[in-house]
């Protein structure tokens, strides 16, 4: 393991040279910075492994340099320990609020501190002997509602789990409308919602199977949301764990993205192995699909990671041929346009199931044994 970098954010002058010195007498790497702004440019620059920041300082305190940390899906689980000469338990349970893992009190113990901070490192190392090999994640993606993803990634999951010695899990991250349990006639007891009524524990397994419904195809539900009311319950670290544990626990792993680009769906694409990009054969939706890639494009998620689906072609539609060039690159998959699907989704069946022989049915399954045995250049 190379150096590890530690940022620390402190007003004081006299304070920031003694601990900085002694961090680095203890080895590590310390960047600087004087509030929670010059923080905020250091992090953006090269993401530290660890920060210290003090609470009270001029332009952003250590509170708001904490909720920003948490609320950004690159920095959502960096350790934080706050310094704070501020005794009062008042301050320290705000600290805890916005997401601080340590808080330690002025005057500094320096042998304290270094404890802390070698405990809060050793807790994020990976576990030393997974199981298995972590799973794939594949995002099912659009850029806007009512194009399938929903449907198609329902089906394939059940498809996969049905798979010789294959698990799938399926992850619904539209907090705001997400329906793929009710698409399995699934009813989940929870929501990463309702995650924080578990308290501090980790994401570990036991956890993931209280939040998992499971269909009888095999296929494993979780829940990101129940109601769009309640989303911004749903915390990106929140995300980012349940992902990392549901990878752990199964070979494949969906998730069903909301139609935005917000610090959730961030967290999603930065986990994902590939993003199937579903996208109608109609001018509105072409254009949310280009946008789309735009997005994708800016934020470097490498184009042979995507895979473009065309769903819902008709024959008399627009084609092949001219999808291809209205996006400058071929769909690498294409569902048909079938009442069957229709029929099934308000029927809460997935259609792989319970007409397996159906022309849609062929379709998603070949999606599925695409998307399960596929590798992807990297
Ligand atoms: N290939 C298809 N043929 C016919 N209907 C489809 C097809 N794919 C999806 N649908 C229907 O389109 C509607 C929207 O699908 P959904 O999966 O909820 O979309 P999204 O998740 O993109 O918002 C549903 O009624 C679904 O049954
Ligand atoms: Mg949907």
């Amino acid at each position: 393991m190379g150096e590890q970098r530690i940022l620390l954010v402190e007003d004081d002058a006299p304070i920031r040279k003694m601990i900085g010195k002694y961090l680095q007498a203890q080895g590590y790497h310390v960047g600087i910075a004087s509030d929670g702004v010059e923080a905020l440019v250091l992090v953006g620059e090269h993401l530290p492994d660890l920060v210290l920041t003090d609470v009270n300082m001029p332009r952003m305190n250590g509170l708001e340099l904490t909720r920003r940390l948490r609320g950004h899906h690159r920095t959502a689980q960096v350790p934080i320990i706050m310094l704070s000469a501020l005794r009062e338990s008042a301050d320290v349970l705000k600290g805890y609020a916005e997401g601080a893992d340590e808080y330690v009190p002025k005057p500094i113990e320096l042998s304290v501190l270094a404890v802390k901070i070698e405990s809060l490192l050793r807790r994020r190392a990976p576990a030393d002997t997974p199981a298995k090999p972590p799973g794939r994640v594949t995002l099912f993606m659009h850029g806007r509602g009512g194009v399938g993803a929903t449907t198609l990634a329902v089906n394939t999951g059940v498809a996969i789990a049905g798979l010789p010695m294959t698990t799938a899990g399926l992850l619904d991250l539209d907090l705001d409308y997400g329906d793929a349990a009710v698409l399995l006639n699934l009813k989940p007891a929870r929501s990463l919602a309702d995650l924080r009524e578990v308290g501090d524990r980790p994401f570990d397994a036991e956890l993931l199977e209280m939040f998992s419904s499971r269909h009888a195809s095999g296929l494993v539900v979780v829940q990101g949301c129940d109601r769009p009311q309640r989303a911004e319950l749903v915390t990106v670290p929140a995300v980012q764990r349940a992902l990392e544990q549901m990878r752990a626990n199964f070979d494949h792993v969906l998730v069903d993205l909301a139609a935005n680009f917000s610090e959730q769906t961030l967290a999603a694409i930065d986990a994902a192995d590939r993003a199937c990009l579903v996208t109608p054969p109609t001018i509105p939706g072409l254009r949310a699909t280009a946008h789309c890639l735009e997005v994708l494009e800016q934020i470097k998620y490498p184009a042979s990671r995507i895979a473009l689906v065309l769903n819902r072609a008709r024959p008399g539609g627009l084609g092949l041929d001219q999808v291809s060039q209205f996006l400058r690159r071929d769909p690498d998959i294409a569902v048909m346009y079938s009442d069957a699907l229709e029929d099934c989704a308000a029927l809460g069946v997935p259609v792989v199931q319970v007409q397996p022989a159906g022309a849609a049915a062929r379709e998603l399954q070949a999606m599925a044994e695409f998307l399960a045995g596929a590798r992807v250049a990297a």
